[in-house]
């Protein structure tokens, strides 16, 4: 059987994201009932970061480990990938001694090479392009909170960046409609908008793009590896932020979400973050109970 890797949300089915979030609910419920559930015991997972993290670092870690597994973190620092040792020796060599692989680097093409050559799943724990795991959170978390998400209308505020655009595959895989509010200049893949114009649009003004909207999101004007354009960023994105202003616009029952770290008053006003009825801090841990529901879902079948 083909290996199964979770690169983008289109390499799961429909039907598959929408029993992962449901598992996802499941684990997390558990957990708080204090259950013990160890279906990975002597299963490795071998984390590969070249980018910083905390969420996905620890989420991946702390998972691993109460499914009674292990969790090896690698940094390009310390391994032969960061002294220039292919990404297709490191796949066949990490693949022959771990279960899993998850990674977390820059071109998008690095984490499908590397896939190529990898005899166990491999998850992407964000490329330049996509971040598929913190979509299931998000989904998880509205999912919570709200009930399906089919049908009901998402507003992207910001950067067209590795998030939007996976807002753009979960926009086709759960059925929803996504406006997205970006500066000119900073649109997300026009092939991948294209490709999803009976769902997608782009609408460049934030408050026409939120009204009556259901979930409101955003992200870091400067992504990781973008940290010499900050400076001219703040300026491009100037009036993207949400805010108490721009939730009024969308439905009265809208939530908002980030995937954090955030950058308070420029793409988030404080005064959501600090708002006590967020989501924000349960989006964050939902990464924990979400991912162990895709490791479940690769490793089990
Ligand atoms: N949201 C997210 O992926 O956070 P980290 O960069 O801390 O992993
Ligand atoms: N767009 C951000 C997401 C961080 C989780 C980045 O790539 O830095």
């Amino acid at each position: 059987m083909a290996i199964k890797h979770f690169l983008t949300l289109l390499d799961l089915s429909p039907a598959e994201l929408a029993s992962l979030i449901t598992r996802a609910i499941e684990l997390k419920a558990e957990l708080a009932a204090g259950g013990h559930n160890e279906p990975f015991k002597n299963k490795v997972l071998g984390m590969v970061f070249e980018k910083s993290s905390t969420r996905t670092r620890v989420s991946f870690e702390a998972g691993m480990a109460q499914f009674g597994g292990h969790a090896i973190f690698l940094s390009p620092r310390d391994t032969q990938l960061g002294r220039g040792e292919p990404v297709e020796d490191s796949a066949r060599v990490l693949s022959a001694m771990v279960d899993v692989i998850m990674i977390r680097t820059f071109g998008h093409e690095i984490i499908e090479r590397f896939a190529k050559h990898s005899k166990v799943p491999v998850i992407n724990a964000l490329t330049d392009d996509y971040h598929p795991c913190q979509l299931l959170a998000d989904i998880q978390t509205y999912v919570e909170h709200r009930g399906s998400i089919q049908g009901k209308t998402v507003s992207w505020i910001g950067d067209g960046n590795n998030m939007c655009q996976s807002y753009i595959n979960a926009a086709k895989q759960f059925d929803f409609e996504l406006r997205i509010a970006c500066p000119k200049g900073f649109e997300p893949n026009a092939e991948l908008v294209a490709a999803n114009k009976d769902r997608v649009s782009i609408i460049r003004d934030p408050k026409l793009a939120a009204k009556d909207s259901h979930l409101l999101v955003t992200d870091v004007w400067a992504s990781m590896g973008q940290e010499d354009q900050q400076a001219q960023r703040i300026q491009a994105f100037s009036g993207f932020q949400i805010n108490e202003e721009l939730l009024s616009y969308a439905d009265s029952k809208a939530l908002y979400m980030h995937c954090l770290p955030a950058h308070r008053e420029e793409e988030i006003s404080t005064g959501l973050m600090e708002r006590p009825d967020t989501v924000i801090w349960e989006e964050a841990e939902n990464r924990l109970h979400a991912q162990k529901a895709l490791m479940e879902l690769l490793l089990t079948q």
